[in-house]
């Protein structure tokens, strides 16, 4: 991460680098606990604008990511009862909580059109991702 800016700036900055450099990361955003409400909210994002800028707990993939505190891979969004849908493009989705001091206080979503992309190099890779957005924050 570069030494100048915001977190919010940085977070932007590794959304835009995700987005542009990995071909299946076609939607790429940080949702945050919203204060003390059980909701998330939406951070900074690449990608298509979504309608989905406050999420309840248990609701949606990411509302029951921010419940489990567990990485949740998706390879088919249309096989998923609790699922939130932002664009008729999107084949699959993996979230990954953001733990700060052992507290889940956030994720990282991210949407495909490509049908069951993700791998365990995916997961290991955006946990070190928020591993290090954890620390600048
Ligand atoms: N699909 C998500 C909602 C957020 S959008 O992907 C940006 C979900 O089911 O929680």
């Amino acid at each position: 991460l570069t030494t100048k800016g915001t977190p919010e700036e940085k977070m932007q900055a590794i959304c835009d680098l995700l987005q542009k450099e990995v071909t299946y990361y076609d939607w790429v955003g940080f949702y945050f606990k919203n204060g003390n409400k059980r909701e998330l909210k939406l951070g900074p994002y690449a990608g298509e604008p979504t309608d989905h800028t406050l999420i309840p707990f248990g609701k949606g993939i990411c509302g029951q990511v921010a419940e489990s505190n567990q990485n949740f891979v998706v390879p088919d969004v249309q096989a998923q009862d609790n699922y939130i849908a932002c664009s008729i493009n999107v084949k699959s989705e993996i979230v990954i909580p953001l733990f700060k001091n052992g507290e889940n206080i956030g994720q990282i979503d991210i949407d495909s059109n490509t049908p069951d992309p993700f791998t365990e190099a995916d997961e290991r890779f955006l946990e070190f991702v928020n591993e290090k957005v954890s620390q600048i924050l």
